[in-house]
């Protein structure tokens, strides 16, 4: 090639470099390409690097139907960072968020809260009668106590649709000897029987859920409809968990 096509060559690769240059995630009028790590320069949830990670992770996940999800759910709300989020990442889809507190204020064309405690099967009822099944995911960041987790998981989990997620964040409160699990708040028992990652791993390793928190109806759609568990522990002592529901 001669130097004078090197040249033009060069120029070339700086203008789209340049026109590139910016495109960042503070650009929300296209989001497409942006992955949800970049997201964080936007959105400060805790899910991020430098909190407790999970998001690299959820890329791998989330990636292959971010163009067509249609409705995605989060139990806890805080200050909307990771609704934003997911608004954002997903260009399709409504997000809906469960909270104890009223976030209305949150309310938009794609982003609906709802006031509801986890832990009530009629409060999750109500969110459901308002708002439909077939969600894509849902995921937990709610009050991580183990009756919690698992009441929102054993009566959810039906409301997700084939081949979709239901992701349960925080499993370090399952751990009574690490920096959460003894906080009474979580209520994990010292011999962790009760806790919501010992129903997940004898879940992996058996293929039956049992939880003292869930009625046998449930109990009996899980070990039916789930096709996997995958715990994740981030290196911040994090853990998070995928369950993916089958195809039919
Ligand atoms: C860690 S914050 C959520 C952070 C948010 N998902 C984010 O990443 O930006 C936990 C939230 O769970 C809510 N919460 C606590 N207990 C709950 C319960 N029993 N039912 C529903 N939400 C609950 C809290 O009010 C709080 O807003």
């Amino acid at each position: 090639m001669s130097s004078k096509k090197v040249f033009l060559l060069v120029i070339a690769i700086s203008i789209i470099g340049a026109c590139n240059y910016g495109k960042n995630a503070t650009d929300s009028s296209d989001t497409g390409h942006v992955s949800l790590k970049q997201l964080c320069e936007k959105y400060h949830t805790d899910k991020c690097p430098g909190g407790h990670n999970y998001l690299g992770v959820y890329e791998l996940f989330f990636n292959p139907f971010r163009n067509v999800a249609k409705k995605v759910a989060e139990i806890g709300i805080a200050q909307g960072a990771s609704l934003n989020l997911w608004k954002d990442y997903f260009p399709q889809a409504t997000v809906y968020g469960i909270d104890i507190f009223d976030n209305s204020n949150l309310d938009t064309e794609r982003i609906k809260t709802f006031i509801g405690d986890q832990s009530k099967r009629e409060n999750l009822q109500g969110f459901i009668t308002k708002y439909g099944s077939d969600f894509d995911f849902i995921l937990d960041d709610g009050g991580h106590s183990m009756e919690q987790q698992q009441v929102s998981f054993g009566f959810l989990f039906k409301h997700v649709k084939h081949s979709g997620y239901y992701i349960i964040e925080d499993l370090q409160t399952s751990i009574y000897k690490g920096e959460y699990g003894s906080k009474p708040e979580f209520g994990t028992k010292p011999d962790e029987s009760n806790a919501t990652l010992t129903m997940i791993r004898t879940f992996i390793n058996t293929r039956f859920i049992n939880s003292v928190y869930l009625t046998n109806e449930e109990t009996e759609y899980l070990n039916k409809t789930i096709e996997y568990c995958s715990v994740f522990s981030t290196n911040n002592n994090s853990i998070t968990c995928i369950i993916k529901k089958k195809d039919s």
